[in-house]
């Protein structure tokens, strides 16, 4: 399970799913606490505050269980994205009937996403259900576990303005001891017609820029060497400065390019990456930063969802073909060929027709994505599309057109990978391979997945490695030299 999300190069919507689904809560030690069981679909930004989540717990004596029939709270944290990420957590809750049947004492959480969507509604479908929490409710779980240990139902779904659990340190589920996630923003103010993310998870903010800053350097020094900075538009990132000074600033507003560099400053060592920049916001600033500095990762997700200027306007992203073609110009005038550029890309949006769906296979053609998420459109309730647009586009239409994206996905993913073939990256290295433990995996700075033998070199080393083979997911080599210094 561990790095499966980014073992995938091509990513299918079932694929997607499938990798991000379930990643559970790891075995405590605690003999007499209660134990909580966690499971996480969708996003980064579920499973960090999944680590949110149980820092909160665990303060209040809680420890965790990795088998569910063990624990004392199951909760799920949901993704409402797609119906299928919906119907998974609903099929989950099937299988939990029994465990409630066995030990009705359990407590069964619904949290994330999903429950924001469905709220109390959720209570009365889902009869096992004890439990309703939104993403922003979670500093109310004690009181809400409280509520059903009495028991009632509870339910919390207020979104807030402010929350960004800015002072909770997260206890890190399923690290790997080397690469972590950092959240620095929640919510979504863009309102893509198709998405519910901004119902969900409600309006963006910003977190404290000295508590991320915190965050990096704490996991720094405990021997982490990658830090992913997340949001779901990072590139809106903002933060206004006190007026005293503090890590080197005042009054100033800090926009995502100084937090960068900020990052990027805490050590050489410390690689950073971040997810996801929306082409309407990512800044030039922001490429001359990631030029500047060797340890930021030249790899930019930089979804455009169709490449059809008429399409996208419906979608609401507020960019054209063209704009987003200039933007790629840019990205790779700044920051070279080398750059690993991924998207998301949408099938059978309302009304697309057969030449606007050529238009997004040509757009992918033009900027020759090194990695793509694609999905066939899932209308969600209450959204902008949902509202306003015709889900017109039939079912088998809209698979036989992803099938299409993902099959020129995956010869452009082989025709870059290709052009690695002889070069020397360096690599951080982040486990055994998959398949063996002969070998290592790692990734280079554009983010692709790279095995090789394993010989003396270990986890958390950076090492430059030959590559002499490639497939569409994977490029394979051999180490040449153990680096202690990536700069
Ligand atoms: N904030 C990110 C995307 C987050 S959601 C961004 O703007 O790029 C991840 C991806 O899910 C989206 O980029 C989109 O491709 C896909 N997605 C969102 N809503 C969808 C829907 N209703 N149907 C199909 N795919 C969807
Ligand atoms: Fe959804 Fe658009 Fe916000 Fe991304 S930017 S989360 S697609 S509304
Ligand atoms: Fe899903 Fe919510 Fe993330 S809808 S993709 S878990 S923000």
């Amino acid at each position: 399970m561990e790095r499966l999300f980014k073992d995938l190069e091509i990513l299918t919507e079932a694929d997607k799913e499938a990798c991000e689904v379930m990643r559970v809560s790891e075995e405590g030690k605690k003999a007499h606490a209660r134990k909580l069981y966690i499971e996480s679909y969708g996003c980064q930004m579920n499973f960090a505050d999944s680590e949110i989540v149980t820092s909160i717990l665990q303060e209040q004596g809680f420890d965790t269980t990795a088998d569910f029939a063990k624990a004392d709270i199951i909760l799920l944290n949901t993704c409402a994205i797609r119906d299928n990420a919906e119907q998974k957590v609903r099929n989950r809750l099937k299988h939990l009937t029994t465990v409630k049947k066995n030990k009705p004492e359990t407590i069964i959480g619904v949290l994330g996403c999903m429950a924001e969507r469905l709220k109390a509604k959720l209570l009365e479908e889902e009869k096992i259900v004890d439990m309703v929490v939104g993403p922003d409710a979670y500093r109310d779980l004690p009181s809400l576990i409280a509520e059903v240990d009495s028991g009632q139902k509870a339910v919390n779904v207020f979104l807030s303005r402010e929350e960004t659990y800015a002072d909770i340190t997260p206890i890190r589920l399923h690290t790997n001891g080397v690469t972590a996630f950092i959240s620095i923003m929640r919510g979504c103010d863009n309102m893509c017609s198709f998405c519910v993310v901004p119902f969900t998870r409600g309006r963006e903010r910003s977190r404290d820029y000295m508590s991320i800053v915190a965050e990096a350097r704490d996991l720094f020094n405990r021997g982490y060497r990658e830090v992913t900075l997340l949001g779901q538009n990072v590139d809106s990132y903002k933060w206004q400065a006190p007026s005293h000074e503090i890590e080197g600033i005042k009054n100033e507003v800090v926009t995502f390019a100084k937090l960068l560099e900020k990052i990027a400053q805490i050590h050489p060592d410390l690689r950073v990456r971040f997810s996801t920049s929306h082409p309407k916001d990512i800044t030039d600033e922001v490429l001359h930063t990631m030029a500047a500095y060797d340890n930021i990762c030249k790899y930019i997700h930089l979804p455009a969802q169709s490449g059809n200027t008429r399409v996208l306007e419906l979608m609401n992203r507020t960019y054209s073909r063209d704009w987003y073609l200039n933007r790629v110009e840019v990205i790779r005038r700044i920051l070279g060929q080398e750059c690993g550029i991924s998207t998301d890309m949408i099938a059978g949006f309302c009304t697309e027709t057969e030449t606007e769906h050529q238009d997004t296979l040509s757009l992918m053609e033009a900027v020759q994505y090194d990695f793509a998420y694609m999905f066939a459109y899932s209308e969600r309730p209450n959204t902008p599309a949902a509202k306003k647009l015709k889900d017109d586009v039939a079912e088998t239409v809209k698979k036989r057109r992803l099938s299409e994206i993902i099959s020129l996905q995956q010869r452009l993913s082989l025709e870059r990978n290709k052009q690695d073939l002889g070069k020397v990256h360096r690599v951080l290295i982040e486990g055994f391979s998959k398949k063996s433990e002969e070998y290592l995996f790692g990734r280079n700075t554009a983010n692709k997945v790279v095995v090789f033998p394993k010989k003396q070199y270990q986890k958390g080393d950076y090492v430059d490695v030959l590559v002499t083979d490639c497939t569409a997911a994977t490029l394979l080599g051999e180490g040449i030299e153990k680096i202690s210094n990536i700069s």
